[in-house]
């Protein structure tokens, strides 16, 4: 339950970056020799790829305080189904990088994640020669070996899917390529580098080359900016607000957000740019404004896929309508995010609407009220986010998804002075 606050100020505690560390133990798995990780995000979803990960015979083990050390090699079939929680970035990337061994392997996983599309990642996977036993959904049984090249048109921009792709590539004969009408994030093909592995992109093509054989490597892994984002946003919606995050990892395909904040008149400040494992990472202070409206197209989607329950949380408290386009994917996500934005906002008093793939939201007067997170751990926090600002607290149900991707919010939130309560 969050209850309205007062200014929130301070620093707010970010965890890693959770789509780092899902290819950073998978990339480690692939390669020879040892691997080592530092700062992998201790959350569940990260956790379903490590039980995984030993299921196919890979040591996987913590090191240490902070360390985690991966010894790759041959992957084995699994003695029982290989079990994903709530994570698609789990099955998605796993089924890939398994299916480039000669093994069969059975995935599944909760309720929600049995629900999302697989076809998009065992087609292309199918097409370079690994065989599936199921449907479009979990649970399905993989096939791996004897895989070949593939040229694949990655539309709805998926990283997801290309990362599987280009996993599975790594144990396949032949050019591999995967085309981008829209860039997606580039995580698979950064880290690629550091495992010695050579990927390229030029005019949205994005290519394997020929070194396909992975070492071992040293992993850093910094924060994450959709989670370092409901920090973000909390402080650009109270007013006398100032909130900073150090450390945060700011992949130009992940940020959107800030961009979109700044449009909203947030005031955002960036200091101590460095570079760590190939990717960007900075500190960033947020500090309130009068937000407006905005108008977001459709490409800007990819680069802040995870982040519009936020913006329509931030669209709340702007003035005037803020149209947000292109959401169809957010229908596939843990929960069908578009459909729980808009009825979590209705619940609380707020203006929402879907027309299409359409999002509007009219800022104005928050109510506060008992919102459904539908299981999905973004939607649970984004409207405690709302709680803090709305006239009456705010409650969501099925809090503990939260810890798939961020066990410390709450702790990270009262961190910044705002009074969230857990009920038994
Ligand atoms: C992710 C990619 C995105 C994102 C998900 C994590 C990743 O999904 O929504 O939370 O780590 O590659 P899609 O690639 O399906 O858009």
């Amino acid at each position: 339950m969050a209850f309205p606050a007062e200014r929130l100020e301070g620093r707010f505690a970010v965890p890693s970056d959770k789509s780092l560390s899902h290819r950073a133990l998978i990339l480690g798995a692939l390669a020879s020799g040892e691997t080592r990780i530092f700062g992998l995000l201790d959350a569940d979803d990260v956790m379903a790829t490590v039980e995984a990960l030993k299921a196919f015979g890979v040591e996987v083990e913590r090191v240490g305080k902070s360390g985690w050390q991966v010894i790759g090699g041959e992957w084995r079939s699994p003695a029982a189904p290989v079990d994903c929680g709530n994570s698609g970035t789990s099955a998605r990337l796993l089924m890939g990088a398994a299916a480039g061994f000669d093994l069969t392997a059975t995935f599944t996983g909760d309720d929600s994640l049995r629900r999302r599309p697989m076809r998009r990642v065992r087609e292309p996977l199918e097409a370079m020669g690994a065989r599936f036993e199921g449907g479009d959904t979990l649970p399905l049984t993989l096939h791996g070996g004897g895989l070949h090249g593939i040229e694949h048109l990655n539309s709805p921009p998926s990283a997801q899917v290309k990362s599987s792709i280009l996993l599975a590539g790594l144990q396949a004969a032949g050019p591999v390529r995967v085309i981008e009408p829209q860039p997606s994030r580039d995580h698979s093909e950064i880290m690629l580098g550091a495992f010695g592995g050579e990927v390229a992109t030029h005019d949205g093509v994005v290519e394997l080359g020929d070194r396909r054989h992975l070492r071992g490597a040293r992993i850093d892994i910094w924060g994450d900016p959709s989670a370092a984002a409901f920090g973000w946003v909390a402080a650009a919606i109270f007013p006398g607000s100032s909130v900073e995050t150090r450390g945060v990892m700011v992949n130009p395909l992940r940020v959107g957000i800030l961009d979109w904040l700044e449009r909203m008149g947030a005031d955002v400040r960036v200091s101590n740019p460095c570079r760590v494992s190939g990717e960007q990472v900075t500190d960033l202070r947020v500090r309130h404004a009068q937000l407006r409206a905005v108008e977001v197209p459709a490409n800007a989607a990819p680069a802040m896929i995870d982040e519009y329950p936020l913006l329509a949380v931030a669209a709340a408290f702007a003035s005037g309508t803020s149209l947000f386009h292109g959401l169809g994917e957010l229908r596939v996500k843990e929960s069908d995010r578009l459909a729980a934005i808009a009825e979590g906002l209705q619940i609380c008093g707020v203006e929402a609407r879907i027309k299409g793939d359409t999002l509007s939201v009219t800022g104005g007067l928050v109510a506060g009220g008992a919102v459904a997170s539908h299981g999905d751990h973004r939607i649970a926090m984004a409207f405690l986010v709302l709680g803090l600002g709305a006239r009456e607290p705010v409650t969501v149900d099925r809090a503990e998804m939260i810890a798939t991707s961020f066990p410390g919010f709450v702790a990270a939130m009262r961190g910044i002075g705002a009074r969230i309560e857990e009920q038994e």
